[in-house]
Parts: structure tokens; sequence; C-alpha cells
């Protein structure tokens, strides 16, 4: 009777850990997949409507269940699984297969993607954002609290300087600094506070490029907030953007470029330009697909270093095949919610949560991406919002 009981609860929990790993997956590639945001909406209720269905029926099927249903003593998730499988491959069956596949490729994932020797953390400094600047950062209601929660670390700001090892740099760019940050997702529900104090960092980290990987604002009411906000850090000219999925969800893109044009930041969507820093020539290519526009042209001219910018990581192949040396990259907020001894969960992405953030490298082209500032909620859990600057070192040198 334990032992049936025992096993009709391991059974129970890998349906539903199976289930949830399906409803994940299919959320997950849904939203890096790039189709209309309608459509996208369209698809998540059924998503949404499945979920449900696969949750509560083996509960259902359970309590419902009789015992002589079937003569053989065994609980109902039992009897549903084994009918399953003698009727044919059922979906309780595929599902705890799937999750067996999932945790398999995972672990295959972060074992094959260490890089330690390509990258080092030289400084790491944690800010309580809401402590700094002594004012009320969230809105009233339901955020407030939910933000005021202690494990909630949506009012911090996680300052990191990261050396990043590069082949093919020229020494005289050696130690060259760029900024990186992303989706500031500007909602109106973290205050303009918060962001005018991530400015200042960006601005005391006086790096020689900055760049912005997208996701910049979610309510078009605080447009005026992206002009003030930026017109803070692009006076040295030395601010490039593109622009993500959520800048062209609630009002124009062209709207949001105009913004960061008159703060004085320099569009990359779709496009390459060559700048001269330290004598020497730098390519900046941004691509904001699959939501907006085509891929750059890249041209094909020798420079001394080349530097994607994206905002999804799912183009890490395209970089590759372009010969970037790196690649920054935002949009999977680094999961926003990381599980102990799990990591993160849900991460809008073709490849799941391969890149939620990190450095990672392939083919000689390394890609970084940034947990991001901020979200459409504000809720983060052991996923401090991250501003990141990149030391360029060459391996030659080191
Ligand atoms: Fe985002």
């Amino acid at each position: 009777m334990f032992v049936t009981l025992l096993l009709n609860c391991l059974i129970y929990m890998g349906a539903m850990l199976g289930h949830v790993a399906i409803c994940t997956i299919a959320m997950n590639r849904l939203q890096g997949s790039g189709i209309a945001y309608r459509w996208e909406r369209v698809v998540k209720k059924f998503i949404y409507v499945g979920a449900f269905i696969g949750g509560v029926y083996p509960a259902i099927a359970w309590i419902s269940y009789q015992p002589d249903q079937d003569g053989s003593g065994l609980g109902a998730p039992l009897v549903l699984v084994r009918s399953q499988v003698q009727g044919n491959v059922g979906y309780y069956t595929v599902v705890m297969a799937v999750l067996v596949v999932t945790v398999a490729l995972r672990v295959l994932h972060v074992w094959r993607d260490r890089c330690e020797s390509r990258w080092s953390l030289l400084r790491r400094r944690c800010i309580d954002v809401q402590a700094e600047v002594e004012t009320n950062l969230v809105s009233a209601g339901p955020v407030l609290c939910w933000s005021r929660c202690g494990w909630n670390e949506v009012q911090k700001l996680e300052v990191n300087v990261k050396s990043i090892l590069m082949e093919r740099l020229p020494a005289a760019l050696n130690g060259m600094t760029i900024t990186h940050f992303s989706d500031l997702h500007l909602t109106g529900k973290l205050g303009k506070a918060y962001f005018e104090f991530l400015m200042e960092r960006v601005v005391s980290l006086n790096s020689d490029l900055v760049v912005v990987t997208g996701d910049i604002i979610d309510n078009p009411e605080l447009l005026p907030w992206v002009e003030d906000l930026f017109a803070n850090i692009a006076a040295q000219g030395n601010v490039y953007y593109v622009l993500g999925n959520h800048d062209i969800r609630n009002q124009s893109g062209d709207i949001v470029r105009q913004a960061m044009a008159r703060a004085g930041c320099i569009d990359l969507g779709g496009k390459s330009v060559v700048r001269e820093v330290q004598g020497h020539q730098v390519l900046l290519s941004g691509n904001e697909q699959p939501w907006i526009g085509n891929a750059p042209d890249i041209p094909t001219r020798k420079v001394d270093l080349r530097l994607a910018v994206v905002h999804t990581p799912d183009l890490f192949g395209w970089g590759q095949n372009q010969g970037f040396d790196l690649m920054l990259a935002g949009h999977a907020h680094g999961g926003q919610i990381r599980v102990p001894f799990v990591g993160p969960i849900v991460t809008p992405s073709r490849y799941g949560v391969r890149y939620a953030s990190g450095v990672f490298y392939q083919r000689e082209t390394t890609l970084h991406v940034t947990r991001g500032i901020s979200g459409l909620q504000p809720i983060r859990y052991r996923c401090l919002p991250e501003l990141t600057q990149l030391q360029l070192e060459s391996t030659t040198t080191h």
C-alpha cells in the first residue's frame, strides 16, 4: 500500500513537472519566434488553456479513481500512465520523457558552454538603489507590495566589471572599455529616479563605447523619460543602441528612435558603422531581427574589431557566420527568477534558458548576454539587474 502510494506520488510529480516543462518550452520558443505580438497573444492563450487542462486532469483522475476500477489495486496516476503506454504512447508518458531529455540537455549545455578561460569578473558591486536615492521607486498598489517583498531585487543594481579575452585584438585596443546595459522596460512601475541613478553609474564608468541592446520602453506616455535619461549619457557621442520587441509593442519604433536621436544616441538598427577608437577601426553592426527590419550589410573592408549589437542572443549563430569578434545581447533578462539548484526557467528564446545571461564563446565569437535592468513585471529573484563594463584584453598580451 505504502509502495503503491509512493509510486503514484512520484509518477504524479513526474507527470506534472513534465507538463510544466512542455508548457514552458512552448512559451519560451513562442516568445523567441518573432511572430507578431497579436498572434503571440492568441497562441499564449492556447498554451494557458492547455497548461490548465493538463495540470488538473491527473488530479481529478486521482481523486475520482475507484480502487477496484481495473482490479489492479493501482492508484489513478499509475493506471493513467500504464493504460496509455499499453494503448499508445500517452501524453503524460511523453512529457516525462521530454523532462528527462530537457534536464540532460541542460546539464550538457551548462558543461559545454563553460568558457571561464575567456573572461573574468574583475569587480562586482551590488547597490540598493532604494536606499541610495532615498525615495519611493515604485508606484502604489499591488506593485508596491510586490516590489517591497524582501526577496524581490527590482530596486537593486549590480555593477559588474568583466575582462573579456579577445583574439585578433590590436595592442592599442587592449583595455578598451564598453558599457553594456539593456531592457530598461520603462513602464512607470519603477520610478524615474531608479533610471536616473542608473545613468549616473553609466557616466561614472566613462567607457569608450556605451551599448544599449533594446527593450527601452513599454509605456508610450514615458517617451519624454527616454530623451531625458539618455541625454545624460549621450553627450560624449558614444552611445549606440538597437531596439527590441517591446519598443514596437505599444508604440511605433520610429517614435522611440526619434526620442533617442534627440537625446544624441546613435541608431544601429539594421545598420553598420565604423568608428575610430584609440586610432583603430571598430565596426559596429546592429541587428533587430526577428522583430524589426533586415540584417545589416556587413562591410568587407578590414577593421580592427568587429562588434555586433543585437537584442536577442538567438542571433549568436548569425554573429558567428559573419565573423564578429564580440556580440552584445539582452532580451532574456537572465530569466528574472532563478530557482535554487535549477537556475532560470522562463526565457523568451528559441534556445530556452541556454543563453539566459553570461559569457559564451563559439567559433571565435564571444557573446555577452546581460541580465538587463528591469522587466515588464517588477519581479526578480536571485537575478539582480545588471550594468556591465566590459574591458577588452588581447590574448597575445595575456
Ligand atoms: Fe526585455
